[in-house]
């Protein structure tokens, strides 16, 4: 299923992350795609949000590779990926990652070297200044 929504700001964005959150179950997988500065970690924090988890804790995990936010219905993992080769991707142990109760929200997902049973895909294009297009497809 794909529902299509208009962003006009980081805040809708957001809006459209803390909507999802209500779909999402333990083992739920969101892959978000985008160019730089589309605005994935922005839904992050909208799922952060929905979930019950303070969205202030969620930065850009360029760094850490994966960070973990407790405090709501479920644990979030923020995964990115973009700096990593495939061998790295493989040795990030996701297959167990997202077990438990745990959502896990992947930031360039291209790079994955495996794909999930239960995920959601989002989607979100870039439009002219704060315009962005969000495609969010869910399967399983
Ligand atoms: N409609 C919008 N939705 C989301 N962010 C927006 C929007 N319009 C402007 N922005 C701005 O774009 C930036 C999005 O940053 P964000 O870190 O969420 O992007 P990203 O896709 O995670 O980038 P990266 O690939 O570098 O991780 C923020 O500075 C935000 O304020
Ligand atoms: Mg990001």
């Amino acid at each position: 299923m794909t529902r299509v929504c208009h962003s006009h700001g980081e805040g809708d964005t957001a809006a459209a992350g803390r909507a999802l959150a209500g779909d999402l179950r333990p083992g739920s997988v969101v892959l978000l795609s985008g160019d730089l500065g589309a605005g994935k970690t922005a839904f992050v924090r909208g799922i952060a949000e929905g979930l019950g988890i303070d969205p202030a804790a969620v930065s850009s995990p360029t760094f850490t590779l994966v960070q973990e936010y407790r405090g709501g219905r479920l644990r979030l993992q923020h995964v990115d990926l973009y700096r990593l080769q495939p061998i790295e991707v493989d040795d990030l142990g996701l297959d167990e990652l997202t077990l438990g109760d745990v959502v896990t929200a992947i930031e360039w997902p291209e790079r994955l070297t495996r794909s999930f049973d239960d995920s959601v895909a989002v989607d979100i294009l870039h439009g002219e200044d704060d315009a962005r297009t969000i495609r969010i497809t869910t399967t399983g």
